[in-house]
């Protein structure tokens, strides 16, 4: 009769183990033994070992995000692709390549010819090259800015209470992040717009933004990647601030070198522009310089023919 107790207690022991055996920082992993452990498909055979203690480093996310598109599994919400309207990630996902660690590689390639250095965020900072392309290190991202847009609300918010606001909910949300790194907080409540500053000492290494702002993206721009989805709606006085969208600006600790390619229309057309009518104001010089030659020479010959 005890020996039954026992085992029934036990079973219910390990299906209550069981039941804690997941993982909360990332809905799509796969949890189970004893100790548990959970990882995430980012290919046919291979499984990333995760922390669920903490967020998933982005190069991991992405590269999950490839392989599930690849597979036709979901990766977003109904509504199918989010707009892209960061300016500086205008490439979007690729299938990155990760250090052991979860760093991006400094030089990634898309599995394709075509390669490109990236930041700590893995968002390209130099222009496409082939495959012979050098990147030195990867150049830590220091500063994000997040630009975020809230939904209609009945009553006005108060700016104030604001600051404080965002600081607590990316504090509760996203594991541990420091709040003192909201360095900026400003609104401009005709736009909706609240504007997040979002920076490290430059050489600090401790501290991943990049993490924090993928998560917040995607909180913002698809569903949330933690297990519960529950929504980002800071509480700001006595209302929830829902956000209705996100554009996140990366400050590397080194400037980017994009050339010419990335220059938009418009100043490449003030180039074009301003090199024509240099090169035409030389031709015109030129000829007259020409001309003036020849009536000196004819003048020089009219002087001569007396004689
Ligand atoms: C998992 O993350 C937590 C929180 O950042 C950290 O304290 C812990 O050392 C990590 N565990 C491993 C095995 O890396
Ligand atoms: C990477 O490759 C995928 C599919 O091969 C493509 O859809 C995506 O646009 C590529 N991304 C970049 C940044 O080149």
């Amino acid at each position: 009769m005890n020996i039954w107790i026992a085992l029934v207690l036990t079973a219910l022991a390990a299906g209550a183990s069981a039941q804690d055996c997941s993982c909360n920082t990332m809905k799509w992993a796969t949890c189970d033994g004893n100790p548990c452990v959970c990882y995430l498909m980012i290919g046919d055979t291979q499984k990333q070992t995760l922390n669920c203690s903490a967020l998933i480093p982005k190069c991991f996310l992405m590269k999950a995000e490839m392989y599930r598109a690849k597979k036709g599994l979901s990766v977003r919400g109904v509504g199918g692709k989010p707009v892209e309207t960061a300016f500086v990630d205008n490439d979007g996902i690729y299938d990155p390549e990760c250090e052991n660690d979860g760093k991006f590689k400094a030089k990634q390639c898309n599995n394709t010819e075509e390669c490109w250095c990236v930041n700590s965020a893995g968002v390209r900072r130099t222009d496409k090259g082939d495959k012979s392309i050098k990147c030195d290190k990867l150049v830590e991202t220091y500063w994000i800015r997040l630009q975020l847009t809230h939904k209609k609300v009945n009553s006005s918010v108060d700016k104030n209470a604001l600051k404080t606001a965002i600081g607590q909910a990316i504090k509760n949300r996203y594991a541990s992040f420091n709040p003192d790194m909201v360095k900026e907080v400003e609104y401009d409540p005709d736009a909706r717009m609240i504007v997040v500053d979002v920076k490290k000492p430059i050489g600090e290494r401790n501290t991943d933004l990049t993490q924090m702002a993928y998560y917040m993206e995607k909180d913002v721009k698809v569903l949330p990647l933690f297990k519960n989805e529950a929504k980002f709606a800071p509480l700001v006085g006595t209302q929830n601030l829902e956000m209705e969208n996100i554009l996140v600006y990366y400050v590397d600790e080194e400037a980017p070198t994009f050339t010419m390619k990335n220059l938009s229309g418009g100043i490449i057309a003030v180039i074009v522009v301003v090199v024509l009518a240099v090169i035409a104001g030389l031709l015109v010089l030129f000829f007259a310089k020409r001309r003036e030659k020849q009536r000196y020479n004819k003048a020089q010959q009219r002087e001569l023919d007396p004689m």
